[in-house]
């Protein structure tokens, strides 16, 4: 199945994103694809993203009172710099996309609130986008995608996800295996809390892990032999704590760099031979990586050389577009309204918000 370009003419999609705890706004213009180009053309116009680490830092993770009301006080002022930096203003909006779901209630509120208010004062039509596949599709926002074709394997791994699906098409994802419990971004976030090196914890416990010794401590890795493609990462959070509870306190950097070394083999471990595990069982030979564990360089050279070992291929996301951002959104739009896949939402239709959302209800 190949994407049918509909665009005559340049289409310009403001992309919303509130699920969590970044405020995204882009502006993408899309075009037909290049010759012999599989996807259409994206520029980005322009972008402005807010990230409230800072703000959770201190509780260990996202409170959701606190999110709302940040992306409340950000997303007026996100939006005057993404346009501002594309010189473009509201009226020259063709498109407004935002992330109905799935995300934290208040938090997806706030984005949907303000582009139905856009939509319903400019007169633009609307498209409520699915989170997961924001990050799905924004590997194929990378140059080297043009060789990507359906169907292919995509691995979903974030903080709230961790997902083998097969895509078959836009919209049209079969969920091959999930986490049973927590997800991968999770387990590197908890065990970065018992190590004390802060929020979120996937980014420091892959820097302290660089300085240590994967083979120090032997940490679990459940379901790995098992035939499905399902994970499970709770137990390692237990693992890390009875670890951490044998060594001397305060630790010392060597064990911390030796834990996180560990930590990271282990869901890297889990995460590459799943992955084998869904081209053996389906014979697909493309996979594409997205969710902000993706950014994980251990997870990106062992995918790269257990795939290369099966004469496979594996797509990234660009590495800004790992994390939650605008861009992703609009361009899962765009991807929508190639394929003239689209039932727009117009203003008069009631505000949705969808926390709890099935990727795989997409499918026509
Ligand atoms: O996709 P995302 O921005 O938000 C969700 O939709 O969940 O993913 C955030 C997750 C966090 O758990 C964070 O620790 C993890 O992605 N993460 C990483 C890295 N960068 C972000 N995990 C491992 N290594 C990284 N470099
Ligand atoms: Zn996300």
């Amino acid at each position: 199945m190949t994407v049918r370009p509909t665009f005559g003419k340049p289409v310009r999609i403001l992309g919303i994103e509130t699920s969590c705890d970044e405020t995204g706004l882009a502006l993408l213009e899309l075009s037909a694809p290049a010759p012999g180009g599989q996807w259409p053309t994206a520029r980005v116009l322009g972008q402005a993203l807010h990230s409230q680490i800072d703000l959770h830092k201190t509780y260990g993770g996202v409170v959701p009172e606190l999110a709302s009301r940040d992306h409340l006080l950000r997303i007026m002022p996100l939006l005057t710099s993404c346009l501002e930096q594309a010189n473009s203003s509201l009226d020259q909006v063709d498109w407004i996309a935002v992330t109905e779901g799935p995300g934290l209630a208040g938090a997806l509120l706030v984005g949907v609130s303000v582009a139905h208010g856009l939509a319903a004062a400019l007169n633009k039509p609307l498209m409520g986008i699915h989170h997961l596949e924001g990050h799905l599709l924004s590997p194929l926002l990378d140059a080297g995608s043009q060789d990507l074709r359906f169907p292919f394997l995509a691995l979903l791994v974030s903080g709230g996800h961790t997902q083998i699906m097969q895509v078959d098409g836009v919209g049209q994802y079969t969920l091959l295996g999930e986490t049973i419990d927590d997800a991968a971004g999770e387990a590197f976030d908890k065990s970065a809390q018992l190590l004390g090196l802060g929020y979120p914890g996937g980014p420091a416990i892959s820097k302290w892990a660089a300085n240590g010794r994967a083979d120090r401590f032997e940490f679990p890795r459940p379901l790995k032999h098992r035939p499905n493609l399902d994970f499970s990462f709770a137990g390692l959070k237990t693992a890390v704590l009875t670890q951490v509870q044998k060594l001397q306190t305060p630790l010392s950097d060597e064990d911390r760099a030796d834990v996180a070394a560990g930590v990271q083999a282990a869901i890297v471990d889990v995460l590459v031979h799943k992955c084998m595990a869904a081209m053996d069982q389906t014979g697909l030979k493309q996979l594409v990586i997205s969710g902000g564990v993706s950014a994980n360089v251990s997870l990106r050279e062992q995918l790269l050389a257990a795939a290369g070992k099966r004469q496979a291929t594996v797509f990234f996301p660009p590495l800004q577009l790992c994390t939650d951002n605008g861009v992703m959104i609009a361009w899962a739009a765009g991807l929508r309204l190639s394929q003239t896949m689209v039932q727009p939402e117009f203003v008069d239709s009631p505000i949705i918000a969808r926390p709890r959302w099935d990727l795989a209800s997409l499918a026509p």
